[in-house]
């Protein structure tokens, strides 16, 4: 196996950065190639998501900068983290940007990628598994299945000014499964809009909490009973929610326990 990524140019004097997806936790859940290029770096720059067993990877005289948001608050504004990383390119320097997931996946990647497009600096990317990818996989939770559903969707459920903007008649379709990011806020707001735009009210839907680690928590309710089974202030970690025909299987397909304790509902495991 050879150390140079497709177009990189060996012996480059300039540097440039690597946009690297850490996966959704687990460290053995990192690609070969995010492995590869953690080794090679000056500098990592990476986020809050990125799990602390990934960190260990990155070699001891290797420079690390954490660039995160801690609640609602960023550490480093984006347009900041877009000037460093140009800056210490334009120093030459080897720069591993880690973010958690998938770069590309509400990660801000393409931002990233368009001030360095914009500033000269050459690039590469690394997918990683996205969240919803990794959260299911753990719960027990096939996204799709021919007989449950045919689509799936990402969404956030980030709010904007304390409201939920979202295509509410697509996302309320059956036959389909909505994974949702950042949505643990106005989780009885998602649930209470589906249910109102025709989605039934006993339709399946879980949280999982910190998934793909040993602490792993999973409730599983229905639309009606989701809100009270997992309030918000219940969560500490990242949270995913899935909502579709397709969570009902983890009753027979979960195989990943953790070590978390227990929440205190029969939904949880
Ligand atoms: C800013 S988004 C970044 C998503 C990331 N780029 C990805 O592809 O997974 C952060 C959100 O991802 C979800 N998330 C990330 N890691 C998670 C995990 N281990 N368990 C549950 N949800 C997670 C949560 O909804 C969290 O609020």
């Amino acid at each position: 196996m050879t150390d140079e990524l497709p177009g990189s140019e060996p012996g480059r004097p300039t540097g440039e950065v690597w946009l690297v997806g850490a996966g959704p936790g687990a460290a053995d859940l990192l690609t070969l190639r995010a492995l590869r290029l953690l080794r090679r770096a000056d500098v990592v720059v990476y986020d809050r998501l990125v799990g602390p067993d990934i960190l260990d990877l990155v070699p001891a005289e290797t420079r690390r900068m954490f660039v995160g948001k801690m609640r609602d608050r960023h550490v480093c504004p984006q347009a900041g983290i877009n000037e460093l990383l140009i800056e210490l390119a334009q120093a030459g320097q080897r720069v591993l940007r880690l973010k958690g997931g998938d770069p590309f996946i509400f990660g801000r990647g393409g931002e990233e990628l368009e001030a360095l497009a914009a500033a000269g600096i050459p690039f590469q990317v690394v997918p990683g598994v996205t969240a919803a990818i990794g959260c299911a996989a753990a719960a027990g939770i096939p996204l799709t299945h021919r007989a449950r559903a045919q689509t799936l969707i990402f969404t956030t459920g980030h709010t904007k000014d304390g409201e939920l903007e979202l295509n509410w008649r697509l996302l309320a379709t059956p036959g389909q499964t909505l994974a949702v990011y950042m949505g643990i806020k106005a989780l009885g707001s998602l649930c209470r809009k589906l249910i109102e735009h025709g989605l039934a009210a006993a339709t399946p839907a879980a949280v999982i909490e910190n998934g793909t680690y040993e602490h792993q928590r999973v409730v599983t309710g229905t639309l009606a009973t989701l809100p009270d089974l997992a309030p918000d202030p219940r969560f500490a970690g990242p949270t995913l929610i899935i909502v579709g025909e397709v969570v009902g299987l983890r009753t027979s397909l979960a195989w990943f326990a953790g070590l978390a304790p227990a929440l205190g509902n029969p939904g949880q495991a």
